[in-house]
């Protein structure tokens, strides 16, 4: 070979390692850069995430926000909110389109097969809401035989609401308002939900009742970043060590319960 060869194919080697080093670098470097960090959450689960007009402005709010918000500001950037559904939420990570995902996920091995996830920061018991006219009527696990189940897309509650046993029909739909309606509107009878979030859609519609039956199923939450990104996933969780210390996740739980009722 030619000097001039072994140059160029020298060149080549670094250009080709460079591009390679590029791809690979932290998703938190990036972040850094732009100056701002791209949350998705699907916004139809108070007291976690959900709408609420403040100051005659829509605007999202809950305590996956107030930690999303904690993560940006230890972080030093701004905080975007992305609204979606949230059987789309993966792919829109995957996809580049998000940055993380704080939406009251919970860290199951089969998405921990495409994501990364931060450690757990809260524990959701899964339970039910219902049309309070029913209250009597549903008073027990069992008593769901013969009724329509409706439960989120892509979620843990529909694998419950497909497991319960003798119903007549489960309906998934993407939002949980829109299940909500279908439940008012009685063409569903029942909606597997967390406890704090069937407790919140019955404050807020009065024809709706939040019982005390139980799955008797814990399901932790955790946020989730693209995989291969070891320093996002630790500034996340030095953020969520921090709030956990200070005693702030409880904080943001309770404003959140009291915004999500008012
Ligand atoms: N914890 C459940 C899951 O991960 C439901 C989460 C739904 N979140 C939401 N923002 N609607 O499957």
């Amino acid at each position: 070979m030619s000097k001039k060869k072994i140059f160029i194919f020298l060149l080549a080697v670094i250009m080709v390692f460079s591009i390679a080093g590029c791809s690979k670098q932290d998703k938190l470097v990036k972040i850094q850069e732009a100056g701002k960090i791209v949350l998705g959450t699907s916004a139809d689960y108070p007291p976690y995430e959900f709408h609420k007009e403040i100051d005659g402005k829509d605007q999202i709010v809950g305590f996956d926000i107030e930690i999303a918000k904690a993560i940006a500001e230890d972080l030093g950037v701004e905080l975007e909110i992305k609204d979606m559904k949230f059987e789309g939420l993966l792919a829109a990570l995957a996809g580049d389109k998000i940055d993380f995902i704080v939406s009251g996920m919970t860290p199951t091995p089969e998405r921990a097969k495409s994501v990364d996830f931060s450690k757990e920061y809260y524990v959701e018991e899964q339970k039910l809401l219902i049309r309070k006219a029913d209250a009597d009527k549903i008073k027990t696990i069992d008593d769901l035989e013969g009724l329509r189940i409706g439960a989120q897309k892509a979620t843990v509650q529909e694998e419950i609401a497909n497991g319960i046993e003798g119903a007549a029909d489960v309906k998934l739909l993407a939002k949980i308002t829109d299940l909500v309606l279908e439940l008012s509107n009685d063409k569903i009878d029942a909606i597997v939900l967390p406890k704090p979030v069937a407790i919140a859609y019955a404050e807020s519609n009065p024809n709706l009742f939040a019982p005390e039956i139980s799955f008797g199923r814990q399901d932790g939450v955790a946020i989730a970043v693209a995989k291969g990104n070891p320093e996002l996933v630790e500034a996340i969780n030095q953020t969520l060590d921090r709030l956990i210390e200070e005693g702030k996740i409880d904080e943001f739980i309770a404003e959140a319960t009291k915004l999500a009722e008012e």
